[in-house]
């Protein structure tokens, strides 16, 4: 991996738009805690808030964002189409249902949620409804989340904007060679989910590594002590030192505080080489190659 060792807070799209490196992911934040969590990350410094229509929080967020304060341009929110809206009009009403919800009149990012391999053709149409959207102004920038190479060949193929970002699995367990190198020869930003691993939490059987989590990997726990950091603290440094983007999930104030206190160190190029090397290549997430509409069943509260 190229490892960056400016670290910034911002990472330019390629579209020139800014976007913040770090940002709060709400996925299983219920309704009851996600206005409460965006406003508290918000408060301490946040400023890119991860969603999507599967996450059923929209709302939610919309009100936190309203309760923070923060000034509309000044804040980066994404949401992503689900695979059940994916069509024509379907993706087209499905965006106005998200800007609905989270009572905006414009998002910063949009996503595909996921590549639908056995009908790209709707995965291709929604993704030329968010280029649509792109040229309206209603959406900043546009992308996708969990495609890999091939999906993204065939993308590039068939549309006429590169996506700005890809939004994939990616943590110390499960580092996504092959998809990060295909971004990077596109020019598209790698936005990791599960950045600190929490998808072992809820995928246990994933686990081939002696530990059941990065945070409790003896590596990342010594470089925490060492550094004086926590080990979320030292794996998220981890993703700003490659130049991902990084989206870490909590509904708990001080965890909330915590994964946003890593601006004030950095890890040497043979500790990041280290943390590479935990890899497993074992993903604990849903598998891109075989993802179809059934692949979750979710309730959307409209
Ligand atoms: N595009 C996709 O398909 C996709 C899929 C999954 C996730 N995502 C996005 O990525 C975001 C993050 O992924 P994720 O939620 O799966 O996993 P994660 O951020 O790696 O881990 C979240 C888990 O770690 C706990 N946690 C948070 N901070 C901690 C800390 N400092 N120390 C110890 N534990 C900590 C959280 O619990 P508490 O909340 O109790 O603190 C939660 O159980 C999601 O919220 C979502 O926005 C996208």
């Amino acid at each position: 991996m190229t490892t960056n060792s400016t670290a910034t807070r911002h990472i330019k799209l390629n579209n020139g738009v800014a976007m913040p490196a770090l940002g709060l992911g709400v996925f299983l934040a219920s309704p009851e805690q996600t206005a409460d969590a965006v406003a508290c990350a918000i408060a301490e410094g946040y400023r890119l808030i991860d969603t999507a229509v599967a996450y059923n929080n929209e709302r939610q967020v919309g009100e936190g964002i309203r309760r923070s304060g923060i000034k509309r341009d000044e804040i980066f929110i994404t949401t992503k189409l689900w695979v059940a809206n994916y069509g024509h009009d379907s993706a087209r009403r499905a965006f106005d249902a998200s800007l609905r919800r989270l009572g905006l009149d414009y998002l910063d990012l949009y996503l595909l949620h996921w590549p639908v391999p056995t009908d790209f053709a709707a995965t291709i149409a929604s993704y030329q409804v968010a280029e649509k959207l792109l040229a309206e102004g209603r959406a900043r920038a546009i992308g996708v989340s969990n495609f890999q190479p091939q999906h993204l060949e065939n993308l590039i193929a068939q549309t006429d904007t590169v996506p700005a970002v890809n939004q994939v699995e990616l943590n110390p367990y499960f580092t996504g060679r092959a998809v990060r190198e295909a971004n990077q020869r596109h020019g598209i930003v790698t936005q990791s989910w599960s950045p600190i691993g929490g998808t072992y939490l809820r995928n246990k059987n994933a686990v081939t590594s002696g530990a059941d989590s990065p945070l409790t990997h003896p590596l990342i726990t010594g470089l925490a002590r060492k550094y004086g950091k926590t080990p979320a603290q030292v794996v998220i440094r981890w993703h700003l030192e490659h130049g991902f983007s990084a989206i870490p999930k909590s509904v708990r104030p001080e965890r909330i505080a915590e994964n946003f206190n890593v601006f004030d160190f950095t890890l040497a190029p043979e500790e990041i080489a280290a943390i590479d090397a935990l890899d497993t290549g074992v993903r604990a997430g849903g598998n891109p190659e075989t993802f179809d509409r059934n692949s979750y069943r979710i309730t959307i509260d409209e």
